[in-house]
């Protein structure tokens, strides 16, 4: 079966240092995919690649089948592929609703809206007028997840979205992912909190040192294995 998105023994770095060392995955509709690791595992770089952010060295990635690796960040969201970065980078000065529509972008034809957006999000609903910069944190957070659906993508890549959120909110964003999800929706989770991560996933991708050291279903991997795989050896073994 063709994967919705997939990359193939991906490498990229920085200059010389080498950030992702061979990764390979792939995400199906209506999937959620955790990719989890320590700080500087290479989560976001994959990501990045994977949203043709940042260029890979080797590898490819593929939609549908079809090679997209030299497709640039903008042109692949007109494809359907959505980042919601590490740390929301909205427009402060906008409003939410100008946020919102910037997302919108290349305006691929699909459900999401301002309006089903705040559906999905309901924290947002009374806050559509107000500058991104009186916002809270979750309501940041709650923005950026809605801007990365207005381009209405096939799949959802998020890093980090609870990073620095009270838990009562993180519960409220969780709740609404697993609605858009409904939908079809593939989504590649980069979230720090394990249980969450388990509760939350179809499949968990562990990184460490840039490596895909181990892949599972939540059901079958054990949590000795997961803090093995995130920590390494060395750690883990203490
Ligand atoms: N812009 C950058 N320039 C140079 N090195 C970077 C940059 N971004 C990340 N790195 C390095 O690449 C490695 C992987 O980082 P990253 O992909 O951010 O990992 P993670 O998201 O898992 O924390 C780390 O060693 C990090 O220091
Ligand atoms: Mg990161």
């Amino acid at each position: 079966m063709t994967a919705l998105l997939a990359a193939e023994r991906i490498e990229a770095g920085y200059g010389d240092s080498r950030a992702v060392a061979g990764v390979s995955l792939a995400v199906e509709p209506g999937e959620v995919l955790a990719l989890v690791g320590a700080n500087g595992a290479g989560k976001s770089t994959l990501l990045r690649v994977l949203a043709g952010a940042h260029r890979p060295d080797a590898g490819r990635v593929l939609l549908h089948g079809d090679d997209v690796t030299q497709v640039r960040d903008f042109e692949r969201n007109r494809l359907g592929v959505s980042l919601v970065p590490e740390g929301r980078r909205l427009f402060a000065s906008l409003t939410v609703r100008d946020n919102l529509e910037i997302g919108a972008g290349s305006r691929r034809t699909g459900t999401w809206t301002v309006d089903t957006v705040v559906d999905a999000l309901p924290m947002l609903g009374d806050l559509l007028e107000r500058n991104a910069s009186q916002l809270s944190g979750g309501q940041q957070q709650a923005v950026a997840i809605g801007r990365g659906l207005m381009s209405n993508p096939e799949v959802l890549l998020l890093d980090e979205v609870s990073l620095g959120l009270a838990p009562i909110v993180i519960d409220e964003l969780y709740a609404s992912l697993a609605a858009v999800r409904r939908g079809g929706l593939g989504i590649v989770l980069v979230e720090q909190d394990l249980e969450r991560t388990v509760a939350v996933a179809d499949r968990i991708a562990c990184m460490l040192e840039g490596h895909a050291v181990l892949e599972g279903t939540p059901a079958t991997l054990t949590r000795a294995q997961i803090t093995d795989a995130y920590f390494g050896h060395e750690v883990a073994s203490w």
